[in-house]
């Protein structure tokens, strides 16, 4: 019997007197809420049927601890070009370091979740599982990778799962039916709404902050909460759901040739098309699979698409700038209204850094939203939400919900230093951790770093952060103007000319907060840590790094990046 908790046991041995119930541990790694929700689902499906779970946080497994567990299963997402979440980042490189244990006799499953516009579709969940076999694990049930709108498959996945780990759990020991929750996990919050139903609030104000001569559109949003008992932290992010632009859905119909009054059935829904368009499909975000079903539903061959579709790298490429839009405007396919709806995918929400603390607005919530547009192929582009921010009137409405970040917090003791990275609109949850650590009375330093192109167009919150300067809430702030001078001037600039502070910052306790882009800027940062840590600190780059490491660890080092 594979997976016994006692060595050598045979089948269907009663468990030592002291020994502990057999446990299934569902162990996730989540960056927006995602696979934490699901693994969560996963454990209360347990527990339901008796068995003993324990669920959690990759960022809170002890890496020795590992080798105990003989009944795992791994719910992760996937970021970026392929990356684990933040907080799978260390257990994700313990699996591949010589540290890590033999795991014969542990049984495995891996749910991935994973977004297939991107090329590295689930990276993180095929690394966890090829790492857990290479380590001895054997993999119990086959691995499931899903795409965003992965909703509808999770109850199969969870039963499918169970069937397969009930029995072997049941074989060490009887049933125990808890679920224990490690700490770190936060509790859910105290309201009906979540991402499944989420509140309608109102919109109260929508404001541009960046100049006129900006080359960004930065919206300061804020939204009303009254009436829903919904409660955040800083450090939480809001889910958004929003509407597709009426003028693109006309343009989009009109290019099919369809009637956007025509009724189509969507789930359990029936509604008009354009209604659907609207409301519940993604029509910004391209990916491979709406071009695939798209080809596929058409009663007239679609030639380019369809030789697209034979060459993924090229499909990839062709849908990089284009939205669902586009691809329809220039490829008009003849299709039913009832195929369109079927090729595509279920509108996701968009998750916001909040950019307020409710001691300071109560049951407001701000965001701080970056429009996102170009322009191309014949059109204007605006992104999905933010785009739907651009269109927004005050009082319109918006479903929203609250997703907890447990990776993103504040100190607990409210004497700390703070370092706060947060260039463009990262800057929005340190005006909330400011509220917060003001609303507190809180006596510990902060330091704000904060860059955008020019100085007199994009300085976010200019009024607010030289009043928070002037009052002593910060303690310092660095400004670096990117296009102000001949030379770029970059965030981590600021860190490297004051090395000797960021590194007597991190002597004296500071935890460090990153928040914006993750592609450029918080590796680039990253890279100017350790060069601080290693020429103050007098190590070399290894120990530097390992320096970051263990402050990652201490939740010292705290990354919010998209
Ligand atoms: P740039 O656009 O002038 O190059 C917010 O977007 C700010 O981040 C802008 O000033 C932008 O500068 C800057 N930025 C661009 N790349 C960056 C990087 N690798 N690290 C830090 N900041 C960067």
């Amino acid at each position: 019997l594979a997976g016994s908790a006692e060595a050598g046991a045979p089948a269907g041995a009663a468990p030592a007197a002291a020994a502990e119930p057999a446990t299934l541990t569902v162990l996730y790694g989540s960056q927006t809420g995602n696979a934490k929700h699901v693994a969560g689902e996963l454990a209360s499906a347990a527990s339901a049927r008796g068995l003993t779970v324990a669920l959690t946080d990759m960022a809170d497994l002890k890496p020795t601890q590992l080798k105990h567990e003989k009944f795992l299963t791994v719910v992760v997402s996937t970021h970026g070009e392929g990356d684990p979440p933040e907080s799978a980042e260390k257990l994700h490189a313990f699996l591949a370091s010589k540290k890590a244990p033999d795991l014969t006799g542990t049984q495995v499953s891996v749910l991935g979740l994973g977004d297939s516009s991107y090329e590295f579709y689930c990276q993180a969940a095929v690394d966890f599982e090829d790492r857990l076999r290479a380590l001895g694990a054997s993999v119990v049930a086959d691995r499931l990778l899903l795409d965003v709108d992965y909703e509808d498959q999770v109850p199969g996945w969870v039963e499918s799962t169970l069937d397969v780990f009930e029995p072997e759990l049941n074989a060490v020991s009887p049933a125990g039916g808890t679920v224990v929750q490690l700490p770190g996990l936060s509790a859910a919050a105290p309201t009906a709404y979540s991402k499944r139903n989420p509140f309608t609030a109102e919109i109260s104000e929508v404001q541009k902050i960046t100049g006129r001569d900006s080359s960004k559109d930065v919206r300061h949003v804020e939204i009303s909460l009254e009436g829903s008992g919904l409660t955040y932290r800083p450090g939480d992010s809001l889910g958004v759901f929003f509407h597709n632009d009426a003028e693109a859905v006309q343009a989009m119909l009109d290019a099919l040739g369809l009637d956007g009054g025509a009724e189509v059935t969507l789930g359990e829904q029936t509604k008009t098309l354009r209604a659907a368009l609207t409301e519940d499909l993604e029509l910004t975000q391209s990916y491979p699979g709406f071009v695939e079903k798209y080809v596929g539903a058409a009663a007239e061959p679609v030639e380019a698409l369809a030789e697209l579709v034979e060459d993924k790298p090229a499909l990839r490429a062709f849908l990089e700038e284009r939205q669902i839009y586009d691809v329809v405007h220039e490829h008009p396919a003849r299709i039913t209204g009832q195929q369109l709806v079927d090729s595509l995918r279920k509108m996701q929400p968009r998750l916001y850094s909040i950019a307020s603390s409710q001691s300071e607005v109560e049951d407001e919530v701000h965001l701080t939203v970056g429009v996102v547009e170009w322009h191309g192929f014949g059109r204007a582009h605006l992104g999905g939400c933010s785009g739907h921010v651009r269109r927004a009137q005050e009082g319109d409405e918006v479903r929203v919900y609250v997703e907890p970040g447990d990776h993103f917090r504040l100190p607990p003791d409210p004497g700390v230093p703070t370092i706060m990275i947060g260039p463009g609109t990262g800057i929005a949850p340190f005006r909330a951790f400011l509220q917060e650590r003001e609303a507190q009375g809180a006596d510990g330093d902060n330091w704000l770093l904060f860059g955008n192109p020019h100085f007199t167009q994009d300085f976010l919150y200019q009024v607010e952060m030289q009043a928070y300067l002037k009052s002593g809430l910060l303690t310092r702030m660095d400004v670096a103007f990117s296009r102000d001078q001949a030379e770029k001037v970059y965030v981590q600039h600021r860190i490297t000319q004051h090395g000797a502070e960021v590194f007597d910052w991190l002597e004296r306790g500071a935890h460090v907060y990153v928040c914006g882009d993750a592609n450029r800027m918080a590796k680039d940062v990253h890279a100017a840590l350790v060069e601080v840590v290693a020429e103050h600190g007098r190590m070399d780059a290894e120990a530097a790094e390992d320096y970051l490491s263990a402050l990652r660890d201490d939740r010292r080092y705290q990354r919010d990046v998209y």
